[in-house]
């Protein structure tokens, strides 16, 4: 038996968050090659994936058929290449009748389309949610593309992208997918991270092993550089610290990590956030546990403006990470008892900076920093 997919989220690169339409096999190639250049392969960073608009607008006896001028060799070379760098490959399609970009969707051509994608050497598939016939049920459409795809004789990793409509975190596990996006779109600003990352505390429970809540592409790195204003989404980049926050929500909460920059020339500091290894080992860690949100001291912050995440490991530590949502700096205290460790055990706590990259020191009963706006201390 084969080794069982998407064990902890998966981590890549897609080419939406800033090429959106403006994709080609060489942007795709020297991607890749980026992905090793940089160390983002070595650190973990497995996928490479063309996001919608990669197809002609019809399909060439019931298949899909890659656009001439981006793919004038198709996508199999693609895919070759991707995989000569020891990386894997990602494609996207749509369970409705059209993709959101107006491309052909799966929809009745499940089990066609599964095919195609093995037969181009395919190793993970977004699955989108537009143009989705009314009348049709979306858990079942996921299912059938999640059939379709254990059944085309390869390995791929399916994606599901329904934006956390018609409550996907209470049935989408049974469809096969290994992910599921829980929101609509990120755009490359403070307020669209932020509240991406307020929907999904307190469903810590709804994410896992195999089947990951996918809370969207990282925006870290792009600096408003997007693509897709057409949609209304450039709207000004975020500063290094909300990066850096950003990058620390997704790993602890246990999305996928999906890069969105252009990693040709992501500057040093998007650089040591996208290769933080600390991140990155709570990120994938082997048993996935979602992260809780605690109340932080002192209580009249509400607790969506400061609070605390935390993450249980496999190997006995705690994943902590203090969060300042707010305009301001803040002191923000995290008391251990709320982690269930009893003051009266004696319990001290050894602390480890995720960011500092250094130990900080033993401390009992609770641990205080004081965390700049929109900062984070993990
Ligand atoms: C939807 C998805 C995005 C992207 C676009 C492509 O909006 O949520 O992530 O795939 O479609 O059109």
């Amino acid at each position: 038996m084969n080794k069982p997919l998407a064990h902890t989220p998966p981590m890549g690169w897609n080419s939406w968050n800033t090429f959106s339409w403006n994709i080609n096999a060489e942007l795709i190639m020297t991607s890749a090659d980026h992905m090793v250049s940089t160390g983002l392969r070595d650190a973990g960073y497995e996928y490479i994936v063309i996001d919608d608009c990669w197809s002609e607008k019809q399909r060439v006896n019931g298949r899909l058929v890659p656009d001439k001028n981006k793919f004038p060799d198709g996508i199999k070379p693609v895919a070759e290449y991707v995989h000569s760098k020891g990386l894997k490959f990602g494609m996207y399609s749509c369970a409705g009748t059209h993709t959101c970009a107006g491309y052909p969707g799966s929809f009745e051509h499940e089990f066609d389309d599964a095919e195609t994608f093995a037969e181009w050497g395919v190793d993970y598939l977004k699955y989108d949610y537009c143009y989705k016939p009314s009348a049709a049920d979306g858990a079942n459409l996921y299912k059938r593309m999640g059939m379709a795809l254990r059944n085309c004789g390869r390995d791929i990793v399916f994606s599901a992208c329904n934006w956390g409509e018609d409550n996907v975190h209470h049935w989408i596990r049974e469809s096969g997918a290994h992910s599921y996006r829980s929101t609509h779109d990120i755009t490359d600003n403070w307020d669209s991270v932020r509240e991406i990352a307020l929907s999904q505390l307190d469903k810590e429970s709804f994410t896992g092993n195999y089947c990951h809540n996918d809370m969207d592409m990282l925006v870290v790195g792009m600096y408003g550089g997007s693509n897709s204003d057409w949609i209304g989404s450039k709207i000004g980049g975020c500063t290094d610290a909300q990066y850096k926050t950003h990058f620390s929500l997704w790993a602890m909460m246990g999305s996928p990590l999906m890069i969105g920059c252009d990693i040709r020339c992501a500057n040093q500091v998007t650089k040591d956030i996208l290769l933080n290894k600390d991140l990155i080992a709570i990120n994938q860690d082997p048993e996935a546990r979602g992260a809780y949100r605690i109340k932080v001291e002192p209580q009249w912050f509400h607790e969506d403006e400061a609070f605390v995440l935390v993450k249980a490991l496999q190997n006995g530590d705690l994943a902590i990470g203090l969060y300042n949502f707010s305009d301001a700096p803040r002191e923000l205290t995290v008391q251990f008892w709320d982690m269930g460790i009893p003051a009266a055990a004696g319990v001290a706590l050894s602390l480890y900076d995720c960011w500092e990259h250094k130990e900080i020191g033993l401390f009992k009963e609770r641990f205080a920093a004081t965390v700049p706006a929109g900062d984070c201390v993990v």
